[in-house]
C-alpha cells in the first residue's frame, strides 16, 4: 500500500455503511481558509514497481501530492489535519483509544477530553461507521456529533455544533503521517460543505498551488468571475452517488484534438470525476493510449522504456507539447506544461502526469492537474467552473 494508490483509494471507495441523522449548524456566509501541501518525501511517497497503477519512477516524479485543511473538533478546540477530498463524503479522524490506528505526526484526538462529544446511538449501542476502499484499506469507527471550527484567513470563526464526524479507531492501509483523515467534500448529506448548510450551501472554491499557499472558500467567498471563467455541467450518477462528474469531450495535444465520442470512453452524462484527493489524472487505457501517442509524436527526446508513465531523460519540461482538456459547454482548459508533466527529484528526466488505466477503468482529473486554476463547484446551478489564477499570488 503505497501513496498513490491511498490516493486512488479515496476515491474508489466501494462501501461506506454510516447512520444518518439531521444536524443542525451556523449559516457561514462566507470565508476562506490556508490549506497546508502535504510534499512528498521518499519515505512516504514511494511507489512499488509492482502496484498496478505503479511506476518505478513515481518515487521520484511525485512532486505535490495533496492538500490538506487546518480544522479544530472539540471543545477545547483540537486541531488536526486533514486531507482535502471532493471524492469522498465523511470527515473522519482518528480517535483514542486506538485499537488499530496508522502512524500519523500529530496528536491523536482523545474524544474523552471533549465536552461537546457526542457518540451517536442507534439502539442503544454506538452507530457504527465502516468505509472499505476498493484496494482493502479501511477505516473503521464510530459516528459521533461535535463541534467542528474553522479560522478562517480573516482571522473569524466558524462554528459548526453539532456536526456528524467519524472518529476512527481502527484503520489499515493509511500511509500518510502527515494527516489525521479526511475531510469529505463531495455531494453527500455527511460532506463538510453539505453539513454548512447556510446560505450558500454545496458551494465551495480552491485554488491549488504547487509553489506557495493554497486556498479554500467556502459559501460567498467561493464565487468566482470575470475575464477566463469557463463552466460546465457537473453530474451525479447513481452508480456513484456524490462524485462530481464531468463530461470530457476532448483532449487536444497541440493541434492534435482528440475526440471521446466514437470511444467507449464518451458519455454524455459525466464520464471523468473531479478530484482534489487524488495526485494525478487518470484516463481510461485505450483513450489515455491515443493522447500519449500524440505526444509521442511531438517529443523528440530520449524514451526511458522500463516505466510505466510515459518519460524522457531531459533538462527541460519544453520538449513537451501543451494539453488542453475540452469539457461539455466550451469549457476549455489551456493547462500549463507543470499540470501535464513532472519532473524527477534529481532532475533530469520529465514524465507525463496522465496515467493510462487503472483496476476500474475510472477516469480522474486530479489536483495536479488543477493547479494554478481557481475551481469552484456550485451544486444549486450545477456547474464546475474553473479561471486561470495565479493561486501563490492570489491572496499574498
Ligand atoms: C519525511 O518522512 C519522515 C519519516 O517518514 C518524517 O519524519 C519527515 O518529517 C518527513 N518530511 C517531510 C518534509 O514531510
Ligand atoms: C480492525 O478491523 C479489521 C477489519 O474488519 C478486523 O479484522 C480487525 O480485527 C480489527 N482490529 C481490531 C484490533 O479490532
Amino acid at each position: 500500500m503505497s501513496l498513490a494508490t491511498t490516493m486512488i483509494a479515496l476515491f474508489l471507495q466501494i462501501l461506506i455503511t454510516c447512520f444518518i441523522f439531521t444536524t443542525e449548524a451556523s449559516s457561514p456566509h462566507g470565508f476562506t481558509i490556508d490549506l497546508i501541501q502535504r510534499r512528498s518525501n521518499s519515505s512516504s511517497s514511494r511507489v512499488s514497481s509492482d502496484t498496478q497503477l505503479g511506476s518505478p519512477y513515481a518515487n521520484t516524479v511525485f512532486d505535490d501530492t495533496t492538500y490538506l485543511m487546518r480544522l479544530h473538533i472539540g471543545t477545547p478546540p483540537f486541531e488536526i489535519r486533514a486531507v482535502l477530498d471532493t471524492g469522498s463524503n465523511l470527515v473522519w479522524t482518528q480517535c483514542l483509544p486506538c485499537t488499530n490506528c496508522y502512524d500519523q505526526y500529530a496528536p491523536i484526538f482523545d474524544p474523552s477530553k471533549s465536552s461537546t462529544f457526542k457518540e451517536k446511538r442507534c439502539h442503544g449501542h454506538s452507530c457504527p461507521c465502516d468505509i472499505v476502499y476498493a484496494d482493502g484499506s479501511y477505516t473503521k469507527g464510530t459516528l459521533a456529533t461535535e463541534t467542528v471550527t474553522i479560522h478562517s484567513t480573516s482571522g473569524e470563526l466558524f462554528v459548526m455544533p453539532k456536526t456528524i464526524i467519524g472518529c476512527s479507531h481502527n484503520s489499515s492501509g493509511f500511509k500518510s503521517p502527515s494527516s489525521s483523515g479526511i475531510v469529505g467534500l463531495n455531494w453527500g448529506s455527511l460532506s463538510l460543505v453539505t453539513q454548512m448548510g447556510g446560505e450558500y450551501p454545496g458551494f465551495v472554491s480552491y485554488c491549488f498551488s504547487g509553489k506557495g499557499t493554497s486556498k479554500i472558500n467556502f459559501g460567498g467567498n467561493a464565487n468566482i468571475a470575470g475575464d477566463g471563467v469557463v463552466s460546465t455541467t457537473m453530474f451525479m450518477t447513481t452508480a456513484k452517488p456524490g462524485f462530481y462528474y464531468l463530461n470530457l469531450d476532448a483532449v487536444s495535444v497541440g493541434d492534435t484534438r482528440i475526440e471521446t465520442l466514437g470511444t467507449p470512453f464518451h458519455a454524455l452524462e459525466g464520464n471523468i470525476v473531479i478530484d482534489s484527493g487524488t495526485t494525478y489524472t487518470f484516463l481510461p487505457e485505450s483513450y489515455c493510449n491515443l493522447v500519449r501517442e500524440a505526444v509521442e509524436k511531438v517529443v523528440k527526446a530520449d524514451r526511458v522504456v522500463d516505466t510505466s508513465m510515459l518519460c524522457y531523460n531531459s533538462d527541460t519540461i519544453e520538449i513537451f507539447p501543451v494539453i488542453t482538456m475540452h469539457f461539455s459547454g466550451g469549457a476549455d482548459l489551456v493547462l500549463e506544461k507543470y499540470n501535464m508533466y513532472v519532473e524527477s527529484e534529481g532532475g533530469g528526466l520529465f514524465c507525463m502526469a496522465v496515467i493510462c488505466g487503472n483496476s476500474k477503468q475510472e477516469a480522474i482529473f486530479g489536483n495536479r492537474a488543477q493547479n494554478n486554476f481557481l475551481v469552484s463547484y456550485d451544486s444549486s446551478s450545477l456547474l464546475v467552473s474553473f479561471k486561470p489564477t495565479d493561486c501563490s499570488a492570489l491572496w499574498s
